[in-house]
């Protein structure tokens, strides 16, 4: 029984080990089956795993590259801070449009005052009555200057001649203009001339200046006209017998004239001839001679003078100028006095002094000077101003005027 039980036990031990046995034959073969696969795996494996170390380096020697550049860089911007960060300006650098604005307007300042400067200190003309006085030459007459196109304007109104052209005639304003400020100028001429010397009245006078172009010849026209319109017998004679221009401007025949009267060719009541103007007559200057100054200074002329002083209120003669020539010097020693003409802004100061030296070298009498062609517009047209009402008004608005004229001075100055 024991056998049976041991064969039986035995045989359940076999088919349990036989069990055993296809349960691991089949796990071989699987593990069989599986390692035959194994070579094309581990082929594949070893290929990535190459392809993994590859790649290990090459991230490797990157990480490497950025760590060194890293370095570098920080290296590199080591003493360089940000230390305020710029700030963009809202508005244009250059032009500085202010700055450049008062640079231009002190430039602007500087050169023009100094032009002004240079132009004063190389301008030596005349231009105040204060100036001449300096010159030892009393202001006897400020004439403004004449307004050419209204006097002409005028002239042609009154001449009845629309197409006249003529300025030299148009100089007369004391006669086709005597409202006019100018005429006005030339009759405080007049009066003070006639109030210089009270006790002996000037009866004959020689106008004269300093150079030519000055004004002459006009002042001595104008200044015959008022004494003629004053009723005083008045004689104009062209003593310039050099640049004679009154037969011109009186429009009247250059013959016969002084010195026709002088060399005795023609009496002396065959050479005055009458103007337009009442009382007013003219001795026009004749044919011009070689030798004027001789003529001038000849005894007959003096004779000529007492002859016309005892026909005539007023004798006035017109001459060249002073430094030019000694006529005007000559005439000067015969006559009653000289004037001299003085344009504003044109008379050399150096030649009024030599003409009032010339003059100082003979014996006359130097009445003083007449300020001509006065810019009314201009800064010392104020002053002329003064002038105007000054006579105008009379003694009543002396005072009032005299204070007015201190203040306008002291504006103008
Ligand atoms: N007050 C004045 N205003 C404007 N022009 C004037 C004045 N006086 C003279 N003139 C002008 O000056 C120029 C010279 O004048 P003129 O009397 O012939 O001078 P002169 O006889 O001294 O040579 C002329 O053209 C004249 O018209
Ligand atoms: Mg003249």
């Amino acid at each position: 029984m024991d056998l049976l039980k041991d064969v039986l036990f035995n045989q359940v031990a076999v088919i349990e080990l036989e069990t055993k046995a296809n349960e691991y034959k089949k796990l071989v073969e699987k593990y069989t089956k599986e390692f035959n696969s194994l070579p094309a795996k581990s082929l594949k494996y070893a290929r990535l795993d190459r392809e993994r170390q590859v790649n290990d380096k090459l991230y490797m020697l990157l990480k490497t590259k950025y760590q060194e550049s890293r370095i570098s860089e920080a290296s590199k911007m080591s003493n360089v801070r940000i230390v305020d960060p710029a700030i963009p300006p809202e508005e244009p650098v250059k032009p500085n449009k202010r700055l450049n604005l008062i640079l231009g307007l002190l430039v602007g300042l500087f050169l023009g005052v100094g032009i002004a400067f240079i132009r004063e200190y190389f301008d030596r003309s005349v231009k105040t009555a204060e100036e001449l006085q300096s010159y030892g030459l009393s202001a006897v007459a400020i004439v403004p200057e004449i307004d050419v196109k209204t006097a002409l304007e005028r002239f042609q109104k009154i001449s009845r001649d629309p197409e006249s052209e003529e300025p030299l005639k148009a100089r007369l304003v004391t006669h086709y203009d005597p409202k006019s400020s100018v005429a006005e100028a030339y009759r405080t001429l007049r009066t003070n001339i006639q109030f210089s010397s009270p006790d002996k009245p000037i009866k004959t006078l020689v106008i004269s200046s300093a150079g030519p172009g000055e004004g002459k010849s006009t002042t001595v026209a104008n200044l015959a006209i008022t004494f003629a319109n004053l009723g005083k017998k008045t004689v104009l004679i062209d003593a310039d017998l050099r640049k004679p221009i009154l037969h011109k401007v009186f429009d009247m025949q250059r013959d016969p004239g002084l010195t026709h009267a002088i060399i005795g060719s023609h009496a002396i009541d065959d050479v005055v001839k009458k103007t337009e103007i009442d009382n007013l007559s003219i001795i026009t200057c004749g044919e011009i001679p070689p030798n004027p100054s001789e003529l001038l200074a000849s005894y007959k002329l003096s004779s000529i003078l007492g002859e016309l002083r005892e026909k005539y209120d007023v004798v006035l003669f017109d001459s060249p100028p002073v430094i030019a020539v000694t006529d005007a010097t000559i005439l000067s020693t015969v006559t009653d006095g000289i004037l001299l003409v003085v344009r504003a802004n044109k008379t050399d100061t150096r030649a009024l002094q030599r003409a009032v030296e010339l003059l100082s070298h003979v014996k006359c009498n130097v009445l003083g000077a007449v300020l001509n062609g006065v810019s009314v517009s201009g800064g010392y047209g104020s002053y002329y101003y003064y002038y105007h009402y000054y006579y105008y008004y009379g003694d009543g608005h002396r005072k009032k005027k005299r204070a007015k004229r201190k203040k306008r001075e002291t504006r103008a100055y």
